[in-house]
């Protein structure tokens, strides 16, 4: 006799700032071409990647969460049953690497401090090809405050945090983000 397959359902969502590229990176992840136009996310989107995992069928939902201020009340009929987060700013915008904390905030008064204490959480430096191209017109996130803050990070979520730069334009270390949730979800022993 073989076991059933077992099925879970796993909801990521993805954080930060307008325009520092959440929707690219979703858009990345599922192979999707990348748009230079931006167009803002209304509330939230979503879409779902099937993955077998050993004797487990994961259906991973990745939210898309609207980052911009006005979306604030919005925002929050999201933020339920998550299993992982993903916090991103640009490494070309200090301002979105400035908010980070803000958006941890806004998701604890939601979800509550002990699910944010408990769950994998992914910091995000998009933009990567930008810092590449050593243009002179961009404003580039100091390095060092980048890791002084990932330290912070560290020693408040311990190994349930990492940190990966990423470009959702050439995909660079984009399935890197997912590897490390799903990897980290099955340690927790949720599939
Ligand atoms: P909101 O929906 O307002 O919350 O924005 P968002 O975070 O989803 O950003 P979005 O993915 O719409 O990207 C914003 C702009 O940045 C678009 O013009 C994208 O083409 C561009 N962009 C996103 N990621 C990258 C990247 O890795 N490299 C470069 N060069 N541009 C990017």
């Amino acid at each position: 006799m073989f076991d059933e397959p077992l099925t879970v359902q796993l909801k990521v969502i993805l954080l930060g700032d307008a325009r520092v590229g959440k929707t690219s990176i979703r858009k990345s992840y599922f192979g999707d071409n990348f748009a230079q136009s931006y167009s803002l996310t209304v509330g939230a989107d979503f879409a779902v990647k099937r993955i077998n995992r050993g004797v487990s069928n994961i259906v991973l939902q990745i939210w898309d969460i609207a980052g911009q201020k006005d979306f604030q009340a919005v925002r929050r009929l999201y933020y339920d049953d998550l299993n992982a987060i993903v916090l991103i700013f640009s490494l070309v915008d200090p301002d979105s690497f400035d908010h980070l904390d803000n958006w941890i905030e806004e998701v604890t008064n939601e979800v509550g401090y002990e699910t944010v204490e408990s769950i994998p959480i992914v910091l995000v430096g998009n933009k990567l090809d930008l810092i590449k191209s050593n243009s002179d017109d961009i404003q580039i996130v100091n390095e060092k405050r980048v890791l002084k803050k990932f330290e912070e990070y560290k020693s408040k979520f311990d190994d349930r945090i990492t940190l990966v730069r990423t470009s959702a334009k050439s995909g660079e270390n984009v399935e890197d983000i997912f590897k490390f949730i799903i990897e980290k979800l099955e340690e927790n022993g949720l599939f």
